[in-house]
């Protein structure tokens, strides 16, 4: 008998401070740089992102995400044996986020690392936790999207400092007879590093280099298009399932219009693809896990339906999970 990997429980959490468009417009101009409501809304279908404390790390975030995660699934942190946090804004540059976090959690013991694929980290991170149930290296795992991109915002830079915003998701996956994630596919193409990207790097006590968010926007539009279809359609092929089977599509949570594009492609309607865009901004790697646990618990993803979770992000990294929730 096959050894799946099936979610037991999602959680999330986003920090309290919450600014609209307006509320980011009015502060942005106290520096001189002018944006509206109209035009944020308009390009990316954001309405709103929250912000983290200067003093609230990755970690403090996953915490809050992963208690909610564990009480969904009924579990205890001591149960869990796999934790895997993406980020790409880790408290530290060592330990990882996920060691911070278990001990946060209670937990010791645990296999604890961090994944670093930008927006793609969550996909990346629960298909890595897959293949370690699938083999038996791990039975419970912690799989964790958080990030604090807040602080890696040039917010003299209108093109990229409203786009987003921090948060945490969390799933518990645990081995089980039933399905689970059925497929997987995941890719990066290193040759486009330099379209968004952060080039600092910590060397000799100093920050060398820019240590702020660098995008050539639309060539990731461009990009970020193609390869979220093809990435559907090979997890779907692996699977032996058609489009037709997707009730709903979790994407990575960038821009409407890169989400509305993808939809046409995968010939899916704008009420199959769960949307917090709005409301979240880009919370990079945290952003498929707290779209799935919005969607949990509001009602509308329920047990039994078949999940495409798909991300795309700096490296350029892309990939795709498909399964039955
Ligand atoms: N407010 C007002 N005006 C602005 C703003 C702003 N915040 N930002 C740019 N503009 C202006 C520009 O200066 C330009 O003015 P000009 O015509 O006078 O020169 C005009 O708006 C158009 O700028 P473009 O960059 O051409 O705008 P575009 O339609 O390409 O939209 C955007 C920009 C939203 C970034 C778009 O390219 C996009 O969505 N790209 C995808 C990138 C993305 O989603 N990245 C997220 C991270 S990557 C990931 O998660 C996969």
């Amino acid at each position: 008998m096959r050894r799946y990997s099936r979610i037991a429980g999602t959680g999330s959490y986003l920090p309290p401070r919450r600014l609209t468009n307006a509320d980011l417009a009015a502060e942005l101009a106290t520096k001189g740089v002018e944006t509206s409501d109209e035009w944020i809304v308009e390009r990316t279908g954001i309405r709103a992102r929250h912000f983290a404390a200067p003093d609230v790390g990755s970690s403090d975030l996953a915490l809050k995400a992963c208690q909610r995660a564990l009480e969904a699934a009924g579990l205890e942190a001591s149960q869990i044996d796999l934790i895997i946090v993406a980020t790409s804004t880790p408290d530290m540059v060592f330990p990882s986020t996920a060691c911070i976090l278990q001990h946060k959690l209670g937990n010791a013991g645990a296999a604890a690392f961090d994944v670093q694929a930008v927006c793609s980290g969550f996909v990346y991170a629960l298909t890595v936790a897959d293949a370690m149930i699938q083999t038996g290296a791990a039975q419970r795992a912690l799989v964790v999207g958080a990030e604090v991109f807040s602080r890696l915002l040039d917010f003299t830079d209108r093109t990229t400092c409203v786009l987003f915003g921090d948060g945490a998701g969390a799933v518990v996956l645990e081995a089980s007879d039933e399905p689970g994630i059925l497929a997987s596919d995941l890719h990066a193409d290193g040759k486009h590093v330099g379209i968004l990207c952060v080039p600092g790097h910590v060397s000799g006590g100093q920050v060398l280099g820019d240590p702020l968010l660098k995008m050539d926007g639309q060539a990731v539009f461009k990009l970020a298009v193609g390869v979220l279809e093809d990435a559907a359609r090979a997890t779907l092929a692996k699977a032996g399932k058609t489009d037709a089977d997707i009730d709903w599509l979790i994407p990575h949570q960038a821009n409407i219009r890169i989400m509305q594009s993808t939809a046409r492609k995968l010939k899916l309607p704008l009420d199959k693809v769960v949307v917090t865009v709005d409301q979240h901004g880009n919370t990079s790697a945290a952003s498929i896990p707290l779209a799935l646990d919005s969607a949990v618990r509001a009602g509308q993803v329920k047990r039994g339906q078949h999940l495409m979770l798909e991300g795309v992000g700096g490296g350029f990294t892309w990939g795709a999970v498909f399964l039955r929730y």
